[in-house]
């Protein structure tokens, strides 16, 4: 209730369900369908964490869950890729710098970088999963003295589909980060790494320690299984796997049910679990 009268204004202002305003500040093609944007809170910082989600709208268009891709930060400014896949996704694809568009969030659990702390790191990451979890990616690298070894493997269709290749080309170059990649198809010449899903990687990174690594796996929904099987091979235990689903969403926040598992809102609840957590749900994997 706010001070002056009896109207629910204070009550809005703070709601989960109303969008502030943010403003595009830049925009920048990535592959032929997803799109790099930076947008700007006007009063306060976005305050999320890595792995966490905000829905963004389009007035008399819609909203769409999206990951929020940079580290935490204090400044008001925070970025996103978009795959440009129908109306919503469209019409943020047709903004301007200058324009804006509804912000709601951060909504949804983090990956635990504190808990992760002292481990060595295993990143598994599929297609656009990259966007997600290069928020960790970049923590774990601005506090690197927290974490032992950091691997980070990256898979997607083709080389036209590869993300943020500029600073896959750094990650490459640190001594401190072991980067590999692939491809599941490529035309004769267009690339000379390695060709094959992303399981083919395991076998090219030797001495992997089960007992001291955590896997992080965020990818299309194909992939987990697979990554299971090949962590389970190397003796992993499903507490050091953990997992972001991707789900259909609508509200975010627990109260329409678009995204129930069981007894789980994916939103709410997740969408970063352990394994070991949502193992036994048969839709989760
Ligand atoms: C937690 C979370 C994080 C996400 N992060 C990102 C991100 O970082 N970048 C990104 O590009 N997308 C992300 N997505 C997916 C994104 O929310 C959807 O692509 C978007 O809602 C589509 O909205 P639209 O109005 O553009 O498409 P619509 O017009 O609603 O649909 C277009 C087509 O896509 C299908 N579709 C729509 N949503 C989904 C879905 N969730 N899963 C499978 N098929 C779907 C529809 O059936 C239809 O065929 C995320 C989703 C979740 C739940
Ligand atoms: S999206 Fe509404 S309950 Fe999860």
């Amino acid at each position: 209730m706010c001070e002056n009268c009896e109207c629910s204004k204070d009550i809005q202002k703070n709601s989960i369900y109303l969008p502030e305003v943010a403003i595009l500040k830049e925009k920048k093609k990535m592959t032929d369908v997803d799109s790099f944007f930076v947008f700007e809170l006007k009063d306060r910082s976005l305050g999320h964490l890595p792995g966490q989600f905000a829905e963004i709208s389009i007035p008399g268009i819609g909203e769409a869950p999206i990951s929020i891709s940079s580290p935490p930060s204090d400044d008001n400014t925070f970025e996103m890729v978009i795959r440009n896949i129908g109306s919503v996704t469209n019409a943020i694809h047709n903004l301007e710098p200058g324009d804006s568009v509804g912000i709601r969030g951060p909504f949804g659990t983090s990956f635990p970088m504190n808990n992760l702390k002292g481990e060595n790191l295993l990143f598994v990451t599929g297609g656009i999963g990259l966007v997600p979890a290069r928020s960790a990616i970049k923590y774990a690298l601005e506090h690197r003295e927290d974490y032992k070894e950091i691997t980070i493997m990256f898979g997607c269709k083709d080389p036209s589909q590869r993300l943020f290749t500029d600073e896959i080309e750094e990650w490459k170059k640190r001594d401190d980060v072991n980067f590999i990649e692939t491809v599941d198809t490529c035309n004769p010449g267009e690339w000379d790494g390695n060709v094959g899903v992303i399981t083919t990687l395991f076998s090219k990174v030797p001495n992997i320690d089960p007992k001291n690594t955590y896997a992080i796996i965020v990818g299309p929904p194909i992939m987990y299984k697979f990554v299971i099987m090949s962590l389970h091979d190397l003796d992993f235990s499903d507490k050091r796997i953990i997992v972001s689903l991707e789900r259909r969403m609508k509200c975010g926040v627990g109260k329409c049910g678009h995204c129930q598992m069981d007894n789980i809102y994916v939103c709410q609840d997740g969408a970063v679990f352990y394994y070991d957590d949502i193992k036994h749900l048969k839709e989760a994997i």
